[in-house]
């Protein structure tokens, strides 16, 4: 059988109340992780830990907004305290928002690097300082295996490619890509991973509540493989990315957005 690695780590999801978190949340449960989630919204957030200890994984509640540095750190001493480490850190987070670029103002400008950008600073930080601490005692302490860790975030084809109105969501998900690599150098010594997932259109609850059916069949014309992506499609990138199968993988962000942005617009052939 094909080793994850995952089993009986401690990883931590920013985000995990639904979409994209939820289904990574379920994924990593399922590689037998123990698993906090962290979501601004209570309640979705306890519903997901409510269906994961269902299923017979460990998981646990931490409070706290990610875009708040104290409430990060707390989350990651949160997440040590209930599994005796950090081993994985998933950032979910990350709110887009549509502008004409002539109509962009200042503050939605700074509001985009904050809900896109700041809180992976924020949580490669406080989980990466816990990462190599970890490192540095397992080494002490000559023991085998994986020293380390992961930390796994969500970028966007918006970040790689040209996406109109959305120049400071595009941006700031371009400082992500920039800042993963960085990470991944800098942490690498440290046998700490760090990489992004970019997906085009994901049929989430936030994106499905303003897509209407018509809309989806249109748009899914334009990707090769035909649909929109589901959660789970994004999800399992960030576990494969999570994961010992991505032991010899650092600094990048995987691209799964169905073939689109590989395609040529323009149909020259018969
Ligand atoms: N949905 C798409 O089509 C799409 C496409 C490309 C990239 N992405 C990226 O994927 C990620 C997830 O998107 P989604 O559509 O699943 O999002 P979502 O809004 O459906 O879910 C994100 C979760 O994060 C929680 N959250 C929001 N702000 C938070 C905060 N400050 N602290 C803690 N939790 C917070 C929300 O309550 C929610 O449960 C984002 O980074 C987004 O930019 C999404």
């Amino acid at each position: 059988m094909t080793e994850l690695g995952l089993t009986g780590k401690g990883a931590l999801v920013a985000g995990a109340g639904q979409g994209i978190g939820r289904a990574t949340a379920l994924l990593l449960a399922g590689a037998g992780a123990k698993v906090a989630c962290m979501d601004v919204d209570a309640e979705r957030r306890d519903a997901v830990v409510a269906e994961l200890t269902g299923l017979g994984a460990e998981a646990v509640a931490v409070e706290g907004d990610l875009l708040v540095r104290a409430d990060v750190d707390a989350a990651v001493a949160a997440t040590v305290a209930a599994f005796g480490g950090l081993d994985v850190a998933v950032d979910i987070v990350g709110v887009a928002r549509w502008n004409p670029v002539l109509e962009l103002t200042d503050e939605d400008w700074d509001q985009s690097f904050d809900l896109v950008l700041r809180h992976l600073f924020f949580l490669s930080q406080a989980a990466g300082r816990v990462m190599v601490e970890q490192g540095t005692k397992a080494r002490a302490a000559s023991q085998s295996g994986t020293t380390g860790g992961a930390i796994t975030s969500i970028a966007s084809v918006s970040g790689l490619f040209a996406a109109p109105f959305h120049a400071a969501y595009g941006a700031a998900k371009a400082g992500l890509v920039s800042l993963t690599k960085t990470l991944a150098v800098e942490l690498a010594p440290h046998g700490i991973r760090v990489n992004a997932v970019a997906p085009g259109a994901v049929r989430t609850p936030r994106v499905l509540e303003r897509l209407s059916l018509e809309r989806e069949a249109e748009s899914s014309k334009s990707i090769p493989l035909g649909r929109m992506a589901e959660p789970d499609d994004i999800a399992k990138v960030a576990l494969f990315l999570c994961s010992d199968l991505a032991s010899y993988v650092t600094g990048q962000t995987v691209v799964a957005d169905g073939g689109a942005s590989v395609k040529f617009p323009l149909s020259l052939g018969g």
